[in-house]
């Protein structure tokens, strides 16, 4: 079996020629995890457009069926399983009475008028609202996981006026969440801590936002292939020019994940490399974190491209680390950090912005 460390190594590998998830897959079939005493998981969803189902039931290697019928015993899920009505409803409670299984929980969770805006079926003749669901799941739940940025943190649905008080996980249940963010979730970023569980039977190490390291542990800055035309001052004026995509609103300065060298849709592509700039859909507190999305982040100077090219690199570095910094926390502080409190519009919703008077001085 791979000691931790070879593991962390792997799932942090930009040089797989083969998907992370084949290789996982097969390493717990080494460890014999894949076993007919399969770790049992639940899959609930709560305000959701199902983008993680879909982007987990997308991943080839191995197959969705090979996931959650061969790793896991995934008892429920309200869209691959074949249970509904009341059977649904006690195929739930039988595992939570059995208690030991990962609870995987995609969405947001509805917290006003008691939580009606989110239901999954009914249990004693009520419609059983998601905040009770995912609280008594979580209740005898082993491991916690919330895919997607929903789960984590509200997600659109929590974005501004956030009418129906939507929240993440973490903020109705009392037990640890390991967060795995995005808009959606990468497949790799699922099924890799979800493997670490099984086969070390603990968490992985986690960032502050409760994030597992090994793929959130890396600005996309810092691996971006454009960073080079940052540092010289080559910046595309429009989505789908080309150049460094930060003055027309790229949130990867301030955003940690591994798209960059992870790729999508089976390491094909990723924003920037689609000349779109990232949107930050792995912040916590996106989208209003990261809003507005064409807006170049404040706070930054621009590098003057009149200036050489060395002495742009270094004075954007030095700069961006700070003030993107500054940036994120004071997003974090007025608006909703993992939560997904109402967020308190203020001068800076109004586009009275710090960022347009940078955008004023650029375009001088
Ligand atoms: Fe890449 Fe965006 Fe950073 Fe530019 S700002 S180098 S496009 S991550
Ligand atoms: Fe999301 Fe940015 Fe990656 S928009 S998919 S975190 S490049």
């Amino acid at each position: 079996m791979l000691s931790r460390r070879e593991f962390v190594k792997l799932c942090m590998s930009s040089t797989l020629s083969v998907p992370l998830t084949n290789i996982l897959f097969e390493e717990l079939v080494k460890a014999q995890v894949v076993h007919p005493e399969k770790p049992r998981a639940l899959w609930l969803q709560a305000a959701t457009c199902s983008g993680n189902t879909l982007s987990f039931a997308n991943t080839v290697n191995p197959y969705l069926s090979d996931v959650v019928l061969n790793v896991i015993d995934l008892k429920y899920h309200l869209e691959l399983i074949n249970a509904f009505g009341e059977q649904s409803t006690k195929v739930i409670e039988d595992t939570v009475e059995k208690g030991d299984y990962i609870l995987i929980v995609e969405g947001a969770i509805p917290t006003k008028d008691g939580g009606i805006y989110a239901t999954s079926g009914e249990r004693n003749g009520q419609p059983w609202k998601a905040i009770d669901l995912v609280r008594y799941a979580a209740s005898r739940a082993t491991y916690v996981i919330a895919i997607g940025v929903c789960a984590v943190s509200g997600g659109p649905f929590a974005g501004h006026p956030n009418p129906t008080g939507c929240v993440g996980v973490h903020e109705v249940i009392d037990k640890p969440v390991i967060n795995c963010p995005g808009c959606p979730c990468h497949p790799d970023w699922f099924v890799g801590t979800l493997a670490h569980l099984l086969l070390y039977k603990e968490n992985p190490k986690l960032d502050d936002f409760n994030r597992p390291v090994m793929f959130y542990g890396r600005p996309i800055h810092d691996l971006c292939d454009r960073r080079s035309y940052f540092e010289n001052g080559i910046f595309a004026e429009y989505p789908g020019d080309f150049g460094c995509m930060y003055k027309i609103g790229c949130k990867g300065p301030i955003t940690y994940a591994d798209c960059p060298v992870r790729k999508w849709n089976e390491y094909v592509n990723w924003p920037v490399e689609d000349n779109a700039p990232c949107i930050g859909c792995a912040n916590p507190g996106f989208p209003d974190a990261s809003s507005p999305f064409f807006e170049h982040l404040p706070s930054i100077r621009v590098p003057n491209i009149t200036v050489t090219a060395n002495t742009v690199g270094v004075a954007t570095a030095a700069v961006t680390v700070g003030a993107i910094g500054a940036h994120l926390v004071g997003n974090i502080i007025k608006g909703r950090p993992l939560g997904g409190t109402p967020h308190t519009p203020d001068k800076d919703d109004t586009g009275e912005r710090e960022g347009k008077l940078e955008n004023e001085e650029r375009d001088k």
